[in-house]
């Protein structure tokens, strides 16, 4: 299909960025402007949460975890189940003190939960002293929004979808120093009924090829040694582009990279995951032995009812396909449970699923009804405890599915990177291909390099481990 998106400079909005600085040097309670940002959700709004850094850093902001110290208090919010709404608005309740005790303080919300009408309706009536309020495509947009909102002393609200626009180059601060996120396309086109993503991420689009290989180099030049490609659907990459390229290619073209270096990618959707995917990763340098595949019920009924558009077999015939060709796999899903109408019978197939794959480790929902998603019209007769008791259920199966997976790495020698110290004195926590945690005694040097640790402890889904020859 030919591109139907427009790709943009963000260099356009730059002088926002100056006038910005000059108004925060004045305006700023202490010599450095101070920015508190808040993150909810998935790695695509960590993702957006470091442009919106990016920005303000070359704004002359500094950052805290301490919002009462903070210039400009900024939640990045979710909206993909319950939970994740009521979080965010008793977090915002609780910053009114802060406005009080400190009036200049600017405060904000953007992401998911801002795409809709519901929400910034009940923002715009409850929390008048949110200043600034801005959905997930305004983000190239931030640096006028943010003047706005210091400048006039409006609340300002932009929020709305126009999934038509690609931005590159806006600035970025990632928060690690040797494990990144790099996202490769933005929004989802699969309406899974259940979900909200489609609505507040709008459709999708993905990055030039030759964009996100450029700076998945940058990245591995200045020293990163893990790169998680992002997207909702990262199987489905490349499909809007002029140029005919899949995931597995650009997998492909930069495992060429050289360097020491980690590629990770997240999420895949069984409906498009090739076995030209899983050959790349067997035959690569770089790409973890790693596959989150979420299958969200083991049930044709409910795959059916949820939209997915694979069957319980077809996922089986790529997981196995997997196991084949890349040896130790390391299995990873996301689950639902009690979606509208499931029965026990067939919460049942997710488990036999369950137990048939031997996943490394879970995500697991229960079900909570989106307001406009199609699933949120279904009749749903189970009630809450129903669910809970066989969300229970699932979790023991899995705990020890899991156990007997670590359990079975005592012996081996594996490669891990070095992720940082634990709160043990002088113990130190890494991760495997497979992403699974090892702890180990160690030296901090070691923190950010890779190297080679014996398992010699499995704690359900934690491993112990020491140093082995190098
Ligand atoms: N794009 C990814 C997942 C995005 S949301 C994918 O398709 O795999 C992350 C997970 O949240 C989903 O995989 C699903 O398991 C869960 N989820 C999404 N909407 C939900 C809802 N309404 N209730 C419960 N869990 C939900
Ligand atoms: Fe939601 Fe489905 Fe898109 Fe994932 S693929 S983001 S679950 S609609
Ligand atoms: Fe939440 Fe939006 Fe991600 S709804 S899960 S932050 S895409």
């Amino acid at each position: 299909m030919a591109n139907q998106f427009e790709y943009k400079s963000f260099t356009d909005d730059n002088h926002y960025i100056q006038l910005c600085a000059e108004v925060m040097a004045i305006r700023a309670r202490a010599e450095q402007p101070m920015a508190c940002i808040r993150t909810y959700g998935c790695q695509q709004n960590v993702a957006d949460s470091e442009k919106i850094k990016g920005m303000l850093f070359e704004m002359g902001f500094g950052f805290t975890d301490n919002a009462d110290e903070a210039d400009f208090i900024l939640f990045n919010t979710c909206a993909v189940r319950e939970h994740a709404e009521d979080r965010v608005f008793g977090n915002v309740g609780a910053l009114k003190n802060i406005k009080r005790r400190h009036p200049s303080v600017i405060i904000g919300l953007c992401g998911c939960m801002m795409e809709q009408k519901h929400v910034t309706d009940r923002l715009y009536r409850s929390f008048p002293f949110v200043n600034l309020v801005f959905g997930t495509h305004s983000l190239h947009h931030f640096p006028e929004l943010f003047y706005n909102a210091v400048t006039y002393g409006k609340r300002v609200y932009e929020t709305g979808i126009d999934d038509k626009t690609v931005y590159e180059g806006i600035p970025t601060r990632r928060d690690g120093q040797f494990k990144g996120w790099l996202p490769i396309m933005y929004g989802c086109n699969n309406f899974c009924t259940y979900c909200i993503v489609p609505y507040t991420r709008g459709r999708e689009r993905s990055r030039r090829f030759e964009d996100v290989v450029r700076e998945a180099r940058t990245m591995i030049e200045s020293g990163y040694k893990e790169i998680t490609l992002l997207g909702q659907n990262v199987n489905s990459y490349g499909k809007n582009l002029e140029e005919n390229v899949t995931f597995a290619q650009l997998l492909s073209e930069i495992d060429k990279i050289d360097g020491d270096y980690i590629l990770r990618f997240m999420t895949s959707h069984p409906k498009d995951c090739s076995k030209e995917l899983i050959d790349v990763i067997a035959g690569s340098r770089h790409i973890s032995t790693h596959l989150h595949l979420p299958f969200q019920s083991g049930s044709n009924r409910v795959l059916k009812a949820m939209n997915r558009s694979y069957t319980r077999e077809k996922y089986l015939d790529i997981i196995n396909y997997a196991k084949e060709k890349i040896p130790g796999v390391s299995l990873t899903s996301d689950i639902i449970v009690g979606f509208p109408g499931e029965t026990y019978e067939e919460f049942c197939e997710t488990l036999s699923l369950i137990r048939e794959v031997e996943f490394t480790s879970l995500f697991t929902f229960i079900y909570s009804p989106r307001e406009g998603t199609p699933a949120a019209k279904m009749p749903d007769p189970y009630t809450h405890e129903e669910k809970s008791k066989w969300f229970s259920e699932l979790l023991r199966v899995q705990e020890e599915i899991a156990a007997k997976r670590c359990a079975s790495m005592v012996g081996q020698t594996v490669r891990v990177l070095v992720e940082g110290k634990t709160d043990k004195d002088g113990i130190l926590t890494s991760r495997t291909s497979g992403n699974i945690i090892v702890d180990f005694p160690g030296d901090e040097a070691l923190v950010g390099s890779f190297v080679n640790v014996k398992i010699t402890k499995a704690r359900n889904w934690i491993l112990n481990g020491e140093l082995a020859d190098q």
